[in-house]
């Protein structure tokens, strides 16, 4: 494994582009400029290709169209609305997978952004789109979330999505983030959630609509007391939404069996569980 990704990183080393911008257009991240010959053009690709399948999209390097399983876009456009100015913030976004959402923070103008993800694949992704990329205020740990620990009351804003069901102790989480976030600062908490009205969690056996890792699916109301035990205030429910095939699905540069696969007529998921919500808590480190 190890050797592979060596040899996939000698290939995006390969890569000569001069980078134009950085721009997003209908949701894809969209990275401009030319390839110095076709030698750098062909190592993108074969890049691009060996590092299949790329979850989170989507982007465009230099004319190669890149479509992910995720429309991560459809995320980014439910929070956005309800985001405070990003201009000139310092942020950062946990469990940051390939940086997607890097790009969208750094094109809504932070001063500083910062990502944090422990998966060497993922991280060869974004060293690909920034074999494409102009100067941006970005960076990439390849940590996981309690590597925030060395960025004590740093941060205007936190990301944190698709993270705390994976993890045996979200609230270990929780904490590690308000001690990173300056006073006033913003947590933004997306989770996979039970809609359900009453405080509870399930604990899925093995996998849940196909999302392998997962431990505990809390509902709205259990995340948000779990987010004030840890000591967040102006806890605010910003979205609730079932999720589609339309946000999740095969893509070229993600083939295998995605959301649809996983999801029964009725809506249940293929493991017996409830069907599929998505929600984000807008909370405040007081
Ligand atoms: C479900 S994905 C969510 C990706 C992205 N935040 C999003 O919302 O689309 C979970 C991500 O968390 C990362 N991850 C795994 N362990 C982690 C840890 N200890 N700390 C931070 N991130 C972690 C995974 O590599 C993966 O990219």
């Amino acid at each position: 494994m190890q050797d592979r990704l060596d040899e996939i990183a000698k290939t995006i080393g390969e890569i000569r582009f001069i980078p134009e911008g950085l721009s997003v257009e209908k949701g894809i991240v969209r990275l401009t400029g030319r390839h110095r010959d076709e030698t750098s053009r062909a190592a993108a690709d074969k890049a691009a290709r060996e590092l299949i399948p790329w979850r989170k999209g989507p982007f465009a390097f230099g004319g190669l169209e890149l479509d992910a399983e995720w429309r991560s876009d459809k995320k980014w456009d439910r929070l956005a609305g309800d985001l405070p100015d990003l201009k000139g913030k310092i942020v950062a976004d946990v469990g940051c997978n390939n940086g997607y959402y890097l790009f969208r923070i750094a094109e809504a103008g932070a001063a500083r952004v910062v990502g944090f993800d422990p998966t060497l694949k993922y991280k060869l992704q974004y060293d690909l789109a920034m074999a494409h990329a102009p100067a941006l205020p970005i960076e990439f740990r390849v940590e996981g979330w309690d590597a925030l620990a060395h960025f004590p009351e740093q941060f205007d804003a936190i990301f944190l999505m698709g993270v705390n069901y994976h993890a045996p102790e979200p609230a270990e989480i929780f904490y590690a983030c308000k001690r990173a976030l300056k006073s006033g600062g913003l947590l933004i908490c997306e989770s996979v959630v039970v809609d359900s009205p009453a405080q509870l969690e399930i604990f899925p056996r093995g996998k849940y609509a196909g999302i392998g890792g997962v431990y505990a699916i809390p509902s709205v109301t259990a995340l948000a007391r779990q987010l004030e035990v840890a000591g967040f205030t102006e806890i605010r429910r910003q979205h609730l939404v079932k999720m589609t095939a339309d946000e999740q699905r095969p893509s070229e540069f993600s083939p295998q069996k995605s959301f649809a696969d996983a999801i029964l007529p009725d809506g249940t998921s293929i493991e017996g569980y409830p069907p599929l919500c998505r929600a984000a808590l807008f909370v405040t480190k007081p």
